[in-house]
C-alpha cells in the first residue's frame, strides 16, 4: 500500500466521525429568552477626564426616542486598548483599575509584561495623582503577575482558571490585561483565537474589561487596522484608539492648530457594540502627574 492510500484509508473513519452533523440545541433560543439573560447596560466610569461622557444609549420613552448619556464605558463591555509604545495606554488601565478600586469593587489586574510590585507601585502613583488614598482600597485590585510567571504567560488555560479562581475568591466585576499582545508574541497566528477565548471567557464571567493590545508603528494611526493590527477589532465588544503625532508640517500644525514640533497625542473610540458613541478624534493629554485625560474633538462640526 503507498502511504497515500494508507493515510486515506486509516482517515476515512475518523473523518466520518468528526463531520457528522449534529443538531446543538443549547444554542438555540427565542428572543424572549435570549433577552431573559441580557444583564441591564449601565455606565461604568473609568477614572478617566473627559472619556465617561462619550458613552450614550437610547431608549424608548413615553413612545418616544430619547438618547441617554451613559456616564461611563457600558457594564459588561470588554474594550481592547490599543496604541504604539508611549500613548498612555497603561496609564489608562490604572486609572480605571483605580477609580473602580476606590468605589469598592474589585478589579483584577493581569500584567503581562511589567512584574506585579513595579505596577503596584504605578497603581499608588495613579491614585495619589487622582487624590485618591490607595491604602484605603489597594486589596481591591488582585494582581496577578502573567509577567513574572511563564506557566501563566505561555499557557492560556492557566492563565484563565487563575484569573476564574481570583473572580470567584475576591467577587471580582473587572477585569484589566496588560497586555494580551505579550500572550502572543511570536505566535501572532494565534493572536485572534487567543483573544476569543479570553473574551468568551470575561462574557462568561459577566467581567466588564479592559485589554491593551500594542500596536506595530507600521500599521496606520488611528484607522481599524490600528485595533491592535491583528483584526482583534473584530472579536471585542468596541476599541479605543491612542496616537501621538509630531507635528512636522504647517499643513499638520494647520489642521490641529499647534506649532511645527509639538506632540499631539489623539483619541478615539472606534467602534462599540454595547452602546452608542462619539465617534470624532479627539486630542489627548498625559498630564505632567501621568493621568490620561480626553479633551475637545479636533474639529468641532
Ligand atoms: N508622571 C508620569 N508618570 C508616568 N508617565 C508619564 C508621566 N508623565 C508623563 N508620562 C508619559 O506617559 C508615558 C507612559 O505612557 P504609558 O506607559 O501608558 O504608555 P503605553 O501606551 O502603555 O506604552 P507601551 O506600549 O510601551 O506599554 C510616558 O512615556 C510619558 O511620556
Ligand atoms: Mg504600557
Amino acid at each position: 500500500m503507498t502511504d497515500y492510500k494508507k493515510y486515506h484509508e486509516e482517515e476515512q473513519p475518523y473523518q466520518e466521525e468528526q463531520f457528522r452533523p449534529e443538531v446543538v440545541k443549547e444554542a438555540i433560543f427565542v428572543g424572549s429568552e435570549a433577552l431573559a439573560k441580557a444583564p441591564k447596560i449601565y455606565g461604568v466610569p473609568t477614572g478617566i477626564e473627559g472619556l465617561d461622557d462619550l458613552f450614550f444609549i437610547v431608549e424608548v420613552e413615553n413612545g418616544k426616542i430619547v438618547k441617554k448619556n451613559l456616564g461611563g464605558i457600558p457594564a459588561y463591555s470588554v474594550f481592547n486598548i490599543t496604541g504604539v509604545s508611549d500613548t498612555g495606554k497603561s496609564l489608562m488601565v490604572e486609572q480605571f483599575a483605580v477609580k473602580q478600586a476606590s468605589e469598592g469593587h474589585r478589579v483584577a489586574f493581569i500584567t503581562v509584561e511589567t512584574p506585579a510590585n513595579f505596577v503596584a507601585a504605578s497603581l499608588k502613583l495613579r491614585a495619589a495623582a487622582m487624590g485618591l488614598e490607595f491604602e484605603k482600597f489597594e486589596d481591591n485590585i488582585v494582581l496577578i503577575d502573567a509577567a513574572s510567571n511563564t506557566k501563566i504567560r505561555e499557557n492560556l488555560p492557566d492563565l484563565l482558571a487563575t484569573l476564574a479562581y481570583a473572580i470567584k475568591t475576591y467577587k471580582i466585576k473587572f477585569t484589566v490585561i496588560d497586555s494580551v499582545t505579550g500572550l502572543f508574541e511570536n505566535k501572532e497566528s494565534i493572536a485572534r483565537g487567543i483573544v476569543r477565548r479570553i473574551f468568551n471567557f470575561l462574557k462568561k464571567w459577566y467581567q466588564t474589561a479592559l485589554l491593551v493590545s500594542q500596536k506595530r508603528s507600521g500599521h496606520e494611526e488611528l484607522t481599524a487596522e490600528a485595533a491592535g493590527g491583528y483584526a482583534v477589532g473584530h472579536i471585542v465588544d468596541g476599541t479605543m484608539v491612542l496616537a501621538k503625532e509630531i507635528i512636522d508640517t504647517t499643513y499638520k500644525a494647520k489642521l490641529y492648530k499647534k506649532e511645527v514640533g509639538d506632540l499631539v497625542r489623539l483619541f478615539r473610540i472606534d467602534g462599540c457594540r454595547m452602546s452608542g458613541h462619539d465617534t470624532k478624534t479627539h486630542f489627548m493629554e498625559i498630564t505632567e502627574t501621568g493621568l490620561v485625560r480626553i479633551l475637545d474633538p479636533i474639529s468641532k462640526e
